[in-house]
């Protein structure tokens, strides 16, 4: 049974301030942060100090809270409109991840609810606890997921993860790592290989940092490996995230998931990815979907805190798109929290969101 309040928070929210571990800086040293400026929170995520789409949801969800908190306002129009204002600038940093902007909205619709009372301490409240809710519910799907996951997962099975999927990425406990550690926790003899997932790293510093803490055996490859260790069947099952998931069930998530779903699917290994319903997009289609472009650097140079040296020649163009976009014919099933998707996902999808309250 897993207890929610010991479980590790890479966000928290205490005594008007947020805290959060500056993942840059992870596996050689655990920095915490912390503000009272929602722009600062904006900045950490615009950074990668906070990444991974359910962080950066209950991230933006904290900085609206620290607007509310922190704003001069007098009277209820007064403080909407620096609601707004924090929701815009909060919007305009990560664009493909799609928790940020649910996150974002929701926090603004319970505050213009709470807005009908005319009672600005009252909105300010509203907002903080909505929050809150925000992030226990997202560990407590977290929690849900990995037991719903884990039952996809065998004695011996031998499990690719890309990226960071764990505790870090979300409010805690984590969407794909989840499931690989509710399995872990079962009793289930199991292997990780981690990619290192360039050009951030996150699967090496981030996931390794994570497996190695709860003592799952894992091992890591580089991204170039994923073919060569499928061909020799050394991988069993595939496990990852989502950014944004569609209802057609395309799926945003980390650049290099596309190459390892057609991988799978040619050596017929079972590939899922898992992620909350607040990842599920009822509202767009693949040609709305953004792929967030990030700094040509990232490529050029190692990863933070090293970023001052090159791999390469400094002069040289580079492509650096931070996801891709898995078309559903590769993907075996979607493990949320209401149960997993099957295809065909346009009618599964629908079912699952019906559920949640979506027309
Ligand atoms: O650029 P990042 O590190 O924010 O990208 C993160 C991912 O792509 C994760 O796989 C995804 O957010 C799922 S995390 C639970």
């Amino acid at each position: 049974m897993v207890n929610l309040d010991e479980i590790f928070k890479p966000i928290y929210f205490k005594d008007g301030q947020m805290f959060w571990i500056d993942t840059r800086y992870i596996p050689w040293e655990e920095i915490w942060r912390h503000t009272k400026d929602y722009n600062r929170v904006a900045q950490a995520i615009k950074d990668m100090e906070i990444r991974g789409a359910p962080a950066i949801g209950v991230a933006a969800a904290f900085g609206m809270a620290l607007a509310a908190i922190y704003s001069n306002a007098r009277n209820i129009d007064e403080l909407l409109k620096d609601l707004e204002k924090a929701k815009e600038v909060l919007s305009k940093t990560r664009p493909t991840a799609v928790n940020l902007f649910w996150a974002l909205d929701r926090v603004m619709q319970a505050a213009l609810k709470a807005s009908e009372s005319g009672d600005v301490e009252k909105v300010r409240e509203v907002v903080l606890n909505e929050a809150y809710a925000i992030q226990r519910e997202d560990i407590e799907q977290n929690v849900r997921m990995g037991k719903i996951g884990a039952e996809l997962i065998e004695d011996g099975d031998v499990i690719l993860t890309h990226c960071n999927t764990g505790a870090l990425a979300t409010a805690g406990y984590g969407t794909a790592l989840g499931v690989i550690r509710a399995a872990w926790e079962q009793g289930k003899r199991i292997e990780v290989i981690a990619t290192e997932t360039r050009p951030v790293a996150q699967g090496a510093r981030l996931t390794v940092w994570e497996l190695v803490r709860e003592g799952i055996p894992a091992k890591l490859i580089s991204d170039t490996m994923v073919g060569y260790l499928m061909s020799k069947k050394k991988i069993s099952k595939v496990f990852l995230g989502a950014d944004r998931i569609l209802l057609s069930g395309h799926f945003a998530n980390k650049i290099g998931t596309y190459q390892i779903a057609v991988l799978a699917h040619y050596h017929k290994v079972p590939f899922y990815t898992v992620a909350p319903t607040s990842t599920i997009d009822p509202k767009r289609t693949l040609d709305q979907l953004v792929i967030e472009e990030r700094s040509p650097e990232e490529v050029r140079r190692c990863p933070y805190p090293y970023e001052k040296i090159y791999v390469t020649v400094p002069s040289i163009d580079v492509y650096n798109p931070a996801f891709d976009v898995t078309p559903p014919e590769l993907v075996t099933g979607i493990v949320t929290e209401e149960g997993v998707a099957y295809p065909p996902y346009w009618v599964s999808l629908r079912e699952i969101m019906r559920k949640k309250g979506y027309q």
